[in-house]
């Protein structure tokens, strides 16, 4: 405040110092020391990833004074402003975002009942005002002193997470601890990012581990970002630091409309003279067995540096990720060649089934990549429900209505050829490229089991599998029989896809679809 603008009447002059003293001191968070040990772990604090996140000068704090209610264990003579948990809203490129901060240095972050209520605050304004929620989460979990207010507060916030999945986008952010029953928020919402070597989740920490299993874990090998995105897949990014983890939030939102009754945002796109991508024509080896990058097709295929891949080091034999195609923000699954031939397993049908419900949530439409020779076999894979989760996707797909396309660009075997995105059940297009396999098995298979008699029979069993593999390969390793029943809409040259997808999806746009009504289904979990 300038000089002149001092008001001269000394009682308001002195309300307005104390509003000033309270919001320094509500910066100032658990103090200057927990602000440098925060510092010194190479953290920033609650207010500073805030400021990251929204575009400049456009965040408001509510909530600044909120104090905790407890008087227990001390707790009565210990108060900090804003109770460990900064919230507000703001513009992330210009979109409305809610956001929740926790602030480390106030009682480590732990859960009091009035820091869950900040928190569930802004979450009813975002479900009521359709705009994304980001929870940067840096907490100790449950304020032990407060019990069950603060258990409380966490099932509020479950609650809340769940009645808002699927209506607006919720997007958690893991910049430090998140032990015990607190990762369930997380779990809940759409998206999970993690910090390497600063952030870890876990339901039972090291030491309860080693009792209960014996077993010596650190807490990073426990449960930090590269055990939950490479083992478990609990997390969808693993960032290198707290800035490229806030410039990933603001990439993802970028893809995702404000709520479920909207569309994510349309970039202004002229179709160029030409938009053939004639590296896509020799890109499929001439041997069906040796692989290739999916990732290529699909940078073929989508506006230039617009995919984003989600799960990048879970489940790698498939791929997914946004993207943009002619402006339009689009989905992408595509069986990965180059990781386990692309088979489906346990792990790749949860991430593709996850993935689908994402993006059919948010009116996100999908474009399947197909190169599958179809589940993988073994004891690891069916004791550990392959029926169950090979049925996750076939069922994400079956139920989304967004405008959903499918590209065949080698195999499509078996049961997977149904599950990714077939025809069958609800694609609106599927297109195949000339070197597409559409077919129960693969031909070797195939002849061992139908001619296994005349095989054992003939002079040369060698040369009369190869004969019959020969006459297989022939009938079936192509698209022609799948496009005569209209099965496959068309086949295009690989060179054609991206202005195929162009026209498609434009073509699809303002697509209805609607599924029977029910109370919700019941998508075997
Ligand atoms: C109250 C807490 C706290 C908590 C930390 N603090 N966790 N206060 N409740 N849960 C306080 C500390 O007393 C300390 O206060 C400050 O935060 C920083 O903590 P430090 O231990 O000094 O920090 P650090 O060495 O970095 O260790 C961080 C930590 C550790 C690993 C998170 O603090 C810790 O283990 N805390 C307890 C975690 C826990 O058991 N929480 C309950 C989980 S069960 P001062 O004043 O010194 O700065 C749970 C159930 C949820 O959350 C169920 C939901 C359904």
């Amino acid at each position: 405040m300038s000089e002149q603008d001092k008001p001269n009447d000394p009682i308001i002059a002195d309300k307005i110092k104390t509003l000033q003293r309270k919001n320094a001191e509500a910066l100032l968070g658990g103090g200057e020391k927990r602000i440098e040990a925060q510092h010194k772990k190479g953290k920033l604090t609650a207010r500073e990833r805030v400021e990251l996140l929204m575009d400049e000068g456009t965040f408001q704090e509510i909530d600044k004074f909120v104090m905790h209610r407890a008087k227990d264990f001390g707790l009565d003579k210990e108060h900090y402003l804003g109770d460990g948990v900064v919230t507000g809203y703001g513009e992330v490129n210009g979109r409305l975002v809610y956001v929740f901060s926790q602030d480390f240095t106030v009682f480590g972050g732990s859960l009091s009942e009035t820091h869950a209520e900040k928190i569930c605050k802004i979450m009813d304004m975002a479900m009521k005002n359709g705009a994304p929620v980001v929870g940067l989460n840096d907490s100790g979990g449950a304020r032990i002193q407060e019990g069950v207010n603060s258990l409380g507060g966490y099932a509020d916030i479950f609650y809340r997470n769940t009645l808002a999945s699927g209506v607006v986008p919720q997007i958690s952010a893991i910049m430090g601890p998140c032990a015990g029953g607190a990762v369930y928020s997380p779990a809940i919402t759409d998206f999970i990012l993690m910090v390497e070597n600063t952030s870890y989740m876990f339901v039972t920490g090291p030491n309860v581990v080693k009792t209960v299993t014996q077993e010596n874990v650190t807490a990073e090998e426990l449960g930090g970002a590269s055990a939950h995105s490479t083992k478990s897949g609990v997390t969808h990014f693993a960032c290198a630091n707290e800035l490229e983890c806030i410039q990933h939030i603001k990439k993802i939102l970028g893809y995702m409309p404000q709520n479920c009754e909207e569309i994510a945002p349309v970039y202004p796109y002229e179709l160029l003279e030409d938009e053939s991508r004639k590296e896509l024509d020799s890109l499929i080896p001439e041997n069906p067995n040796q692989p290739y990058d999916i990732r290529d097709v699909v940078k073929g295929i989508v506006d230039e540096d617009s995919f984003l891949e989600v799960h990048e080091d879970f489940a790698d034999n498939i791929v997914v990720g946004f993207a943009r195609i002619a402006g339009r923000s689009i989905g992408v699954v595509g069986n990965q060649p180059q990781s386990m031939a692309g088979v489906l397993d346990n792990d790749a049908s949860v991430k593709a089934a996850r993935f689908v419900r994402t993006c059919d949530s948010f009116n996100v439409p999908i474009l399947v990549l197909v190169d599958v020779p179809g589940f993988l076999p073994g004891t690891d894979q069916e004791w550990n429900g392959i029926i169950v989760n090979g049925a996750k996707v076939l069922y994400a797909f079956s139920e989304a209505t967004v405008p959903r396309i499918t590209v065949i660009t080698r195999k499509a075997y078996g049961g997977a050829y149904d599950v990714m995105n077939s025809k069958h059940i609800g694609a609106d297009l599927n297109f195949a490229w000339p070197t597409a396999e559409i077919a129960v098995m693969g031909a070797k298979g195939a002849s061992e089991i139908i001619f296994k008699k005349e095989i054992a029979e003939a002079e040369d069993p060698e040369a009369k599998l190869q004969e019959k593999v020969d006459e297989y390969t022939a009938k079936f390793a192509n698209p022609y029989r799948a496009a005569h029943r209209g099965f496959i809409d068309e086949v295009i040259m690989p060179s054609e896809t991206r202005l195929k997808l162009i026209k498609a999806f434009k073509m699809l746009e303002n697509k209805v679809d609607k599924i029977p009504r029910k109370k919700h289904g019941n998508i075997p979990l």
